[in-house]
């Protein structure tokens, strides 16, 4: 060993050109790379002493346990760098970064639970990206955008349960993916992957066992084939319905507002409120009964009630269904009338048409579709006329000034 040692010394002395770390060898290939080769040598840490013009770094099969910031600062031409069947557990960010000529990179059949997504948006001439056989339990929404040379991707056999939808857009040259072999929940979450691998060019490899994990009733079928009857997005009506309180210290309108939805899994509703006077209020759902907004109560069957509704009640209800696939939004602009030119007050963008023939069903009516916008006038009630009905409902239609739509 000894006399191989002093060699390697006295070639480093003499040619700056091929400096070489101890334990490695070091060649230049015909096409004029400079490879240094470290592998199997149980090194614990990247060496030093590596020529600044090294192309080719192989330290695989080592006891690499975490690679620091400037690991590899001393190799800025490196054009592949293989890592794999190390026991890294942690890549500082930054590491990668500066690595401008990196093609490939092998960090497979290591420890990663996570990985510094950041540094790639550096390595735009990446073509190769092996992290196979980690513990990789995410990739960050929009981390692979911009690799534009991206040909092979690996990240089969990690701790993956999901991907954002997404994932694998802005790669053009992407021919192979591998995926599987991961603990996919197939949630309508991961929907959007059959549509995309249906629509690639690039290859799934492995696709046969690339299989839900989650939940029990479709574990063991392929990501790519969530049935699309499980993953609906959400639709969204509103109804409203006013009544005059029975009895009772409120002496007006309650408006009813009633937001049905569909769709799979069942949407969440939430809703938004703006007043005409600037209020603008979100309610996340079932208002709480500390709630500020109990102005509003919006209740858990999607229906939400203003009682005594008044001048400043007037605005635009919107009701939001929300689930994994999307959201899907409808509004209403209430107005009151017997205020100065309600209806001009309220704003008209973006109005949400209603759903083709049924648009917005006022109580027991339904209106003819196709006009575009939901305005609902509130009439006020006089007060003779309030004692006089004493508490009765009201069905919609019967009595005018209970509430008439103007247009829907
Ligand atoms: C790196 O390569 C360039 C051009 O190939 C050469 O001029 C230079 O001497 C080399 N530098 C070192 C430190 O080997
Ligand atoms: C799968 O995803 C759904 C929707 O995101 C989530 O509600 C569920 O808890 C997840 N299941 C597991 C086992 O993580
Ligand atoms: C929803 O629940 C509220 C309060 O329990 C009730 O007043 C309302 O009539 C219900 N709406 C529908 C459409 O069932």
């Amino acid at each position: 060993m000894g006399p191989l040692l002093g060699v390697l010394a006295l070639v480093t002395l003499l040619s700056p050109g091929l400096a070489c770390p101890g334990p490695c060898s070091c060649s230049t290939k015909k096409n004029g790379r400079l490879l240094a080769e470290c592998a199997y040598r149980e090194l614990r840490d990247v060496p030093r002493g590596l020529s600044p013009n090294v192309t080719i770094l192989t330290l695989s099969a080592n006891r690499l346990a975490r690679l620091g910031r400037s690991s590899l600062a001393e190799a800025p031409e490196l054009q592949s760098l293989w890592l794999g069947y190390n026991h890294i557990s942690a890549v500082e960010p930054g590491t990668f970064a500066h690595l401008r000529h990196l093609k490939n990179l092998d960090l497979s059949h290591n420890r990663l639970a996570d990985f510094p997504w950041q540094d790639l948006g550096g390595l735009g001439a990446l073509q190769i990206l092996k992290l196979n056989n980690n513990r990789l339990w995410r990739v960050p929404r929009g981390a692979l955008a911009g690799l534009r040379e991206l040909r092979s991707l690996w990240l089969n056999d990690n701790a993956l349960a999901t991907l954002a939808r997404g994932t694998f857009e802005g790669l053009p040259a992407l021919a192979q993916l591998q995926l599987f072999h991961n603990p996919f929940n197939c949630s309508c979450g991961l929907f959007w992957l059959g549509e995309w691998a249906r629509g690639t060019s690039a290859a799934l490899s492995g696709a046969g066992s690339t299989l839900c994990a989650e939940p029990a009733r479709l574990r063991g079928r392929a990501v790519t084939a969530i049935p699309a009857e499980l993953c609906v997005p959400p639709s969204a009506q509103l109804t409203y319905l006013s009544s005059l309180a029975r009895g009772g210290p409120a002496d007006g309108l309650t408006l009813s507002l009633h937001c049905s939805v569909a769709g799979s899994p069942p949407p969440e509703v939430r809703w938004r409120v703006q007043t005409a006077a600037g209020r603008s209020l979100e309610i996340p759902g079932p208002a709480a009964p500390a709630a500020p907004q109990r102005r509003f109560l919006a209740f858990r069957n999607g229906t939400m009630a203003i009682p005594d509704f008044g001048k400043e009640d007037e605005g635009t209800y919107t009701c939001v269904a929300v689930n994994e696939l999307g959201s899907r939004e409808v509004s209403l602009h209430v107005a009151l009338a017997g205020s100065e030119g309600p209806a001009e007050q309220l704003p008209r963008d973006d109005p949400q048409p209603g759903q083709p023939g049924q648009p917005c069903a006022g109580g027991s009516e339904q209106q003819p579709s196709g006009l575009g916008e939901n305005l609902v006038i509130v009439y006020h009630v006089p007060r003779g006329v309030r004692s006089a009905a004493g508490g009765r409902e009201f069905p919609l239609g019967v009595l005018p000034l209970a509430l008439a739509l103007l247009l829907c």
